[in-house]
């Protein structure tokens, strides 16, 4: 990381205030000034200001992104393709996502830099509920929402039990919501495949209780206090 930006995420100064304070040689690297403002600081830097070992400010960052279609939940890809790091403008402390949702898949994807509660928000044994929105090909009958809440084999794996309703006929589609707590890879597609429909849009709107709401496509924010406190207790 540069100097500045280093400077700017110990919490202490803006990034602008950060250059002014390397210009004017208050900035030691392993106690030698350092006034060069590209430097990149390694991990086992000291870094100090006034003399004063100054450390990245660790704290936590939790945020909830409406991911667009189009973008690849990865840190990095490799093919280049866009990823949901791109759509975190402004925001600078370095966060991943929880858990994954497929490319063309949108909706509400969670972000940090909690190691600890992204292990615990995807492990299967806390049966977190994610609620789906999906639009599908053809008439969905009670039967088929019977056999999504019994559970379908979706390729030598039964699915667990689920929640599902009709919410909307339109033209040839249905679109119907879904509840399921586990993760497998594709798992709602393959669902509604098992039932013989194929899934043109499918959007996530809520993970436990927490709620995609209005947060408009491409657009993240800070999940606030009390959200932060209710996935912690899960
Ligand atoms: N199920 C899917 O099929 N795709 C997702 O992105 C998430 C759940």
């Amino acid at each position: 990381m540069r100097l500045q930006k280093y400077i700017a995420s110990c919490g202490i100064t803006s990034r602008r205030n950060a250059e002014e304070l390397i210009r004017n040689k208050r900035v030691k690297i392993n106690g030698v000034v350092m006034d060069q403002m590209g430097y990149t600081v390694k991990e086992d830097d000291r870094v100090e200001l006034d003399n004063q070992l100054i450390k990245i400010d660790e704290r936590m960052v939790y945020i909830v992104l409406n991911k667009p279609v189009g973008y690849i939940t990865t840190v990095s890809d490799e093919q280049d393709r866009p990823t949901v790091m791109d759509l975190l403008t402004d925001l600078d402390t370095r966060v991943f996502p929880v858990g994954r949702l497929d490319n063309n898949t949108s909706g509400l994807l969670i972000m940090t830099n909690d190691g600890q509660m992204s292990y615990k928000l995807t492990h299967p044994k806390h049966k977190i509920y994610k609620t789906y929105l999906a639009m599908v090909q053809g008439m969905i009958t009670q039967g088929d929402i019977e056999k999504l809440t019994r559970g379908v084999d979706i390729g030598g794996y039964i699915t667990a039990e689920a929640f599902a309703k009709i919410t909307e006929y339109k033209q040839n589609c249905s679109i119907v919501e879904i509840k399921i707590h586990e993760g497998k890879n594709r798992q709602v597609r393959r669902m509604f495949k098992a039932v013989g429909h194929k899934v043109i849009e499918l959007e996530r709107i809520a993970l436990g209780e927490l709620k995609l709401g209005k947060l408009k496509s491409g657009h993240y924010r800070k999940l606030t206090k009390q959200e932060i406190d209710y996935l912690q207790e899960i």
